[in-house]
Parts: structure tokens; sequence; C-alpha cells
């Protein structure tokens, strides 16, 4: 019986750090509004001549190099962002080229926030059905192309940078023991890009130029992230027959602290096993699970044996769990 299992992880970020203060520059806000309602202090910004590839490519690279695999070697890349570097062609083609990954096969999943749990579930079942040994799954995102930085609404909460893992076919019991996605497209409208696709496009000159930024309904989605990432948490739970309590480390998406704080109350998880790093990066989406992973796997945060839950929520709504004995 085949199971797939994390042998290397990597992230990569922009040097530009723009803090709190900066953005009290900018809109009408300030560090103590920012710090109270989200736990955020700065987000990583990227600079001209860096896209979502960028860190992608840079995530990717160090992923292989802990993992001592080869691009050449991998059969399966799946990016998730809602950023890509083009409409079409796929991110994913421009990574397998810069790496030369030849015999993979790329393509970019758009599930928002839950971009990467949704690409580690694909992963997973082509890894355990046999059609994939190696693959690399990526969460990279540039959002500050697509925030509003006249609303301060949206423009305090999100950033930019990518986070990575490979998966390998393994005949361990350890690696990913379930992982469960979930959609509720009921609710799409309460975060999305509105212009840009093919109903508001780009070249129409009636296309509003607002309608290229990020549109939330702060409120409404807080609400359904804290239900969503505890019922999908719950269901990892259940699947494997555990408790929470059996849980080593809790890496939950990198929203908004006091989301992540009303799940591990409900969970019944000590602060001691939620890793949290949203005050450096913001909410960076599909990036946040991934990167958070790979800062607690070099941290020594993560050790063999220890069982990880991975939990997200994002816009569709999409949300999902993966829970993986390191
Ligand atoms: O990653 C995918 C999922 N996304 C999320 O999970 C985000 C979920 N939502 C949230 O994290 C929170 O709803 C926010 C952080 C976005 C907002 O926090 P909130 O506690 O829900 O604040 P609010 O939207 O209810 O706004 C409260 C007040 C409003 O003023 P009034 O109408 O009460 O006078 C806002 O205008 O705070 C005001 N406000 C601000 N004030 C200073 C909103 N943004 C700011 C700001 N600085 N940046």
């Amino acid at each position: 019986m085949l199971t797939a299992k994390i042998t290397g992880t990597g992230s990569a970020l922009p040097a530009k750090i723009l803090t709190n203060a900066d953005l009290a520059l900018m809109v009408d806000t300030s560090d103590e509004w920012i710090t109270s309602r989200t736990g955020i202090k700065e987000r990583r910004i990227s600079a001209d001549g860096e896209y979502t590839s960028t860190f992608a490519i840079e995530a990717a690279r160090r992923a292989l190099a802990m993992a001592n695999v080869l691009p050449e070697d991998l059969d399966l890349i799946i990016l998730g962002t809602v950023t890509p570097d083009f409409p079409f062609p796929s991110t994913a083609c421009i990574i397998q080229n810069e790496l030369g990954a030849h015999k993979a096969v790329a393509f970019d999943v758009s599930a928002a926030c839950s971009g990467f749990i949704y690409g580690l579930s694909i992963a997973d079942s082509f890894i355990r059905s046999g059609r994939s040994r190696k693959a690399l799954v990526i969460g990279a995102e540039v959002l500050s192309r697509i925030v509003d930085w006249k609303d301060r609404n949206t423009c305090i909460l999100f950033g930019d940078g990518a986070g990575a893992a490979i998966i390998e076919a393994s005949g361990d019991q350890d690696g990913i023991r379930s992982t469960h996605i979930f959609s509720n497209g009921a609710c799409w409208e309460l975060l999305y890009q509105p212009g840009s696709g093919s109903r508001n496009p780009a070249a129409n000159p009636a296309t509003d130029p607002a309608s290229f930024f990020i549109r939330m309904e702060g409120n409404e989605v807080y609400k359904h992230a804290v239900r969503g990432m505890e019922e999908a948490a719950m269901a990892a739970l259940d699947a494997n027959g555990i408790n929470a309590s059996d849980i080593s480390l809790f890496i939950p998406h990198q929203a908004n602290r006091r989301i992540i704080d009303a799940i591990a109350k409900r969970l019944d998880l000590g602060a001691d096993k939620v890793f949290i790093n949203l005050h450096r990066y913001g909410n960076t989406s599909s990036a946040s699970i991934p990167i958070a992973l790979d800062e607690a796997n070099r941290n020594g945060r993560i050790k063999p044996g220890d069982l990880i839950l991975l939990d997200a929520f994002g816009g569709g709504f999409t949300y999902g769990s993966a829970l993986i004995r390191w």
C-alpha cells in the first residue's frame, strides 16, 4: 500500500517589509487597530520584476534540495495560486520550465487560501493510486498586485510569498494520513476579484478599474472561516479516530490571529501546539500554510513521529485539512 510522504519543504519571501506604521502613512489606520484586530505587525511586498513564479521557483528549489530530489525526477507539479503570472498558461508550466522538470505534468489549482491543501490532496491521491511517485506542491501569491492600497479594510491584511513541499511515494505508515477538502460556492461573492476574468475583462473600457482589486465582506468571511476550519479539522480527527490532544502541532491558515485563537479554543488546543507567523507575513493566501510548515520544519518545531494538522479556509468558499504523521 503506497502512502505519500513529505520529504522536503521550502519557502521564499520578498525582502521588502511593509510595517503597520508604514501603512498608517498610506491609509487611515494604526498599528494598534491592525494588531488588535488581526495580530499582523508586518508583511512582505514584492519588488518590480518579482512575480508569483519568482518566489514559487525559489521555494521549490529549497524543498528539492532538502528532499535530495532532482527536478527531472518530478512527475507532478501543482501550484495553488489566485495571482498567477498570467491568466494562461498556468504558472505551474512556467515553474516546470524554469526548474527543468521535463517529465512532470504541471497545472495550477484555483482554491484561494486553500490552494496548498487542495494541491496536497490531489498529490496524495495521485501517489496513492500509483500515478505519481515524486510530486512538488506549491502555494505562491503576489497579492500586493491585486490589493487596493487605498482600501484600509483589505490592504492591511495581505502579503506576498511562497511555500513548497516535495511529496514522495513511500511504503511507510508515516506520511499523509488523510486529506479532506470542501467547497461552498453559495458564498463566492463574499471574497473575490470581480475584474480581469470573462465577466469584467481587462480589455473592456467599461470595466471599472476598482474591480481588479480584492473585494471582501470581512465580517461574514470571519464567521464562515471559524466554522469551516473547525469542520475540516474535525473531519481529520474523526477519520483517524484521534482527539485534538493527539496533535503535536496545528498549522492553520494565517489570516487573522482571532480566527486562529477561536479554532484552537474550539479544539481545546493549547497555545504551545499552534503555529503562528502571521505577525511577520500577514495573510499570504495559498502560501501561508506551506511557509509556516517550512518554518516549523526548519526550526525544529516538527520532529519525526509528530502528528501535524494543517487547516485552511479561503475564497470560494474552499476549506480543508491534512493530517500528517511526520
Ligand atoms: O484568507 C481568507 C479568509 N479571510 C479572512 O479570514 C478574513 C476574515 N475577516 C477578518 O479577519 C476581519 O473581519 C477583518 C480583520 C477584515 C476586519 O475586522 P473586524 O473586527 O471584522 O472589523 P470590521 O470590518 O467590523 O470593522 C470595524 C470598524 C469599522 O468602522 P465602523 O464602521 O465600526 O465605524 C471599519 O471601518 O473598523 C474600521 N476599520 C478600520 N479601522 C482602522 C476597518 N479597517 C480598518 C483599519 N484601520 N485598517
